[in-house]
């Protein structure tokens, strides 16, 4: 396995390793039904954590890479990214023809602070960039009303609405489906060029008519 490193200003990602430590990050991350109010999964108790590690490993491990479930990590910590406890989760998961989904998860602790935007910043280069992908896509909740700024600060368009693709506790609930193609990435100067809209690179919100 080639492991996957990526650092932004104030975050970085990494493997998850199978330590005591990154259980319970991952258990203090999926454990709280506020983080995964939104998520196609109800909280989680440690010992299904300490699996999911294993599967992230495994898939990393695969011969054929798919799936990238990375650890995040903040750069002020005073420890090594490779050692501080991870503060979320980002995930890749490759489709048929240079297509991906992406995802990301934060505790409750580290909401508000813009990391998300980061993160997917992150992901976005390294699909387009790494792994010459062609298409990012990502499904949000209809009420994850944050996760769906986060995606349309970045350029992602709304390509509309799935009745009914989500089932939990019982309830059905639908979700915007959002999209981002290689050429609408920034170049690599790095910068954010906007999005075609003309509307300073907020994307078209959920509810426009989209
Ligand atoms: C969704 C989530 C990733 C957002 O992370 P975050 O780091 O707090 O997001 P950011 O700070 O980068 O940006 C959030 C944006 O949404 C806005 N926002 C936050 N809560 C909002 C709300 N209830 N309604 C509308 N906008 C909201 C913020 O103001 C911010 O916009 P701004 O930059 O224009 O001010 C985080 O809340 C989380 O991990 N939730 C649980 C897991 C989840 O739902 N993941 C996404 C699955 S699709």
């Amino acid at each position: 396995m080639v492991p996957v490193r990526l650092t932004g200003p104030r975050l970085a990602m990494r493997e998850y390793h199978h330590t005591e430590g990154d259980v319970d990050a991952l258990h203090a991350l999926f454990g709280d039904p506020e983080v995964t109010r939104y998520l196609p999964f109800g909280p989680r108790d440690r010992e299904s954590c300490a699996d999911q590690i294993e599967l992230y490993l495994e898939q990393a491990m695969a011969e054929e890479r798919d799936t990238y479930r990375l650890a995040v990590t903040r750069l002020d910590d005073a420890r090594d990214p490779q050692d501080a406890p991870p503060i979320g989760l980002a995930s890749l998961t490759l489709g048929t023809h240079r297509a991906a989904d992406l995802g990301y998860v934060l505790a409750r602790d580290h909401w508000g602070h813009g990391y998300a935007g980061e993160i997917t910043a992150l992901l976005c280069d390294f699909a387009f960039r790494t792994l010459d992908l062609h298409r990012l896509a990502a499904r949000v909740d209809v009420d994850n009303a944050a996760s769906a700024r986060v995606l349309a600060k970045l350029g992602f368009r709304l390509e509309g609405r799935a009745r009914h693709d989500q089932f939990k506790d019982g309830v059905w609930s639908d979700s915007y489906h959002y999209a981002l193609l290689a050429d609408e990435w920034p170049g690599p100067d790095g910068r954010w060029h906007g999005n075609g809209h003309g509307d300073g690179g907020r994307g078209r919100e959920p509810g426009s008519g989209g």
